[in-house]
């Protein structure tokens, strides 16, 4: 769809991301040498604007003329929102609520989420990636990374920290596979899923609140901040949120690795996968609530914005090469996590499994090769988020 107002940019395609284009498409850095923003209208013809410069990207996302309600007329919608359909309605799911109704919640989780208390869960999560490899090399010397390696590490990492008991965890995790599976499942399949977690989830919370434990949820209510019915969307966000973000990176990183291998054991490959990969591209939706100038372009209240992490994370003017992987960077100002009040929670989370996800993976099979040269990868085009929907190696 074009307009035909001539005080406006031209339109541009969006989503980019297709088959045969790299990822992040070349497009971006035209765009981020443009004046302004771009402006784009999404398959359901509302317009939006694409925001592709690092600088810019942070303005949008500290700004308080724009919000993160899904609710708000013009907010963008990208297609299939992280495989379930309409959970931004579940009460709790603040990642689309502003502040100050948005900081109750953040202010509950955060002790769930310092670096001293996701560095106590190292130990455990040491021992899932190795059970993890153990099921791997018992199985053969094929495996399909993402599907035995990559999903069910962060989903058996949730569900440890949530305090699911280890003989639910298979079912969590298959559940939750269901729900990032855009290719082998349905709508249906996803709702059905969702259902089933949800399910689980609010008897698990009565549980808790009956016997307690030395968990989350556990922790959670004890803090009297978030209401019982208000839980299952928090835990949900949790799962959704840190579960195929995590695998895509774990998957992306190790395709990175085996072709730098120069990098392997540094565990600065970490925060320079995050960088390089930018999986959650499409994640950090907004619309203006009030008319606001970003670039000394005007965004109209009621218009939609799209913040690209993955082209702000591109920019020459802030990263040197930035196309090139090189984890002796200091690449700790990327927003591959977002930026501003509703930056990543699980961050630290994340390092610490990627961490141990290539460290014990190097270490217990020194001669991990990919079993598809990397132009047949097969790429994930469909969902919210870049990634592989599958990832052959042999050793
Ligand atoms: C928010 C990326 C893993 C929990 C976000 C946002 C991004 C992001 C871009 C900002 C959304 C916005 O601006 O609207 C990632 C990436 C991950 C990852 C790339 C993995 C590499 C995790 C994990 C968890 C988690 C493991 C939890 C276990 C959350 C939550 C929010 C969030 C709860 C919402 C925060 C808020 O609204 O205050 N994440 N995430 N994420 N993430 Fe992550």
């Amino acid at each position: 769809m074009t307009h035909t107002d001539p005080a406006l940019p031209p339109t541009v395609d969006f989503p980019l991301r297709k088959p045969g284009v790299p990822f992040p498409p070349p497009d971006y850095a035209d765009y981020r040498g443009r004046k302004g923003l771009v402006l784009s209208h999404l398959s359901d013809g509302k317009r939006v604007w694409l925001v592709t410069r690092h600088e810019d990207v942070r303005a949008v996302l500290t700004s308080p003329s724009i919000s993160s309600n899904p609710e708000h007329k013009g907010f963008p919608n990208v297609g299939t929102t992280l495989g379930v359909p309409k959970q931004d309605q579940i009460p709790g799911w603040f990642v689309g609520m502003d502040s100050p109704e948005h900081d109750r919640f953040r202010k509950a989780l955060i002790p769930e989420f310092t670096v001293r208390r996701v560095r106590a869960m190292k130990p455990a999560i040491e021992r899932t990636v190795d059970a993890q490899l153990d099921a791997m090399l018992a199985a053969g010397n094929t495996a399909d990374l993402v599907a035995d390696f990559a999903l069910p590490i962060p989903s058996l990492v949730i569900s440890a920290l949530l305090g699911v008991p280890p003989a639910d965890r298979e079912f969590f995790e298959s559940r939750t596979r269901v729900l990032v599976s855009l290719r082998s499942s349905t709508d249906d399949d996803r709702m059905a899923a969702a259902k089933d977690l949800l399910r689980y989830i609010n008897r698990l919370v009565e549980i808790k609140q009956k016997w307690g434990g030395d968990d989350l949820i556990t922790r959670l209510l004890a803090t009297g901040a978030i209401a019982p019915h208000e839980m299952s969307g928090v835990l949900m966000l949790l799962l959704i949120a840190g579960h195929e973000t995590t695998a895509n990176n774990i998957a992306l990183g190790v395709v990175t690795l085996l072709t730098n291998p120069q990098w392997i054991g540094d565990d600065r490959a970490v925060e320079e996968t995050l960088r390089f990969h930018s999986v959650a591209d499409l994640v950090s939706l907004r619309v203006a609530v009030q008319d606001v100038e970003i670039a000394g372009q005007l965004i109209k209240a009621g218009e939609g914005i799209v913040p690209l992490v993955a082209a702000a994370n591109h920019d020459e003017n802030t990263f040197e090469c930035p196309h090139a992987f090189d984890p002796s960077r200091s690449a700790r100002h990327h927003v591959a996590f977002g930026y501003g009040v509703h930056q990543c929670l699980g961050q630290n989370l994340v390092r610490i499994e990627m961490e141990v996800a290539y460290r014990k993976l190097f270490e217990r099979i020194p001669n991990l090769e990919l079993a598809v040269p990397t132009d047949g990868l097969d790429i994930k085009y469909d969902g919210v988020l870049y990634g592989l929907n599958e990832l052959p190696v042999r050793w």
